[in-house]
């Protein structure tokens, strides 16, 4: 499965649930197409199927006008941030993952994006 949506351009004050943990990262991803989510269940990983989600979502992304495609991912996660890094992703910007009780040994949330031609 894959979750994905344009950011507005500018917050919406109306929204006051929005993660204040991680209200930094999406502040400097206003504008982008926002990829929420990728999973891809265990016994199907490894053969392509989320390569070609990414590929669908560029796709429309394009289509929709829009030039940057931005996710946050934590930086223990690294099988995920090596197939978003050979799709041509950067890290442009990271915050110290605040854990509220969350049993991770993750640090840091990093936003990685990637401009389209
Ligand atoms: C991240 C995640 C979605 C990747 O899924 P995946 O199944 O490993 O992805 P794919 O199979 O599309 O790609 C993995 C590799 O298999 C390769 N592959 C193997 N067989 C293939 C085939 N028949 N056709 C195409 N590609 C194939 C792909 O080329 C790819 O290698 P590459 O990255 O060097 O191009 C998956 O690991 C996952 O669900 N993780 C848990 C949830 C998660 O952490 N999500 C990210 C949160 S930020």
């Amino acid at each position: 499965m894959l979750i994905s949506y344009p950011m507005a351009d500018s917050p919406n004050p109306h929204v006051p649930g929005m993660d204040g943990l991680l209200k930094p990262l999406f502040g400097k991803a206003r504008g982008t197409w926002y990829l929420h989510g990728i999973a891809c269940a265990p016994e199907f990983s490894g053969i392509g199927l989320a390569g070609q989600l990414m590929h669908i979502v560029e796709g429309l992304v394009r289509s929709a006008g829009k030039s940057r495609i931005s996710l946050l991912v934590i930086d223990t996660n690294e099988h995920a941030i090596q197939f978003y890094a050979r799709r041509g992703y950067a890290t442009t910007a990271k915050e110290p993952v605040i854990k509220n009780g969350w049993k991770t040994s993750a640090k840091n949330w990093l936003l990685m994006e990637k401009p389209l031609a």
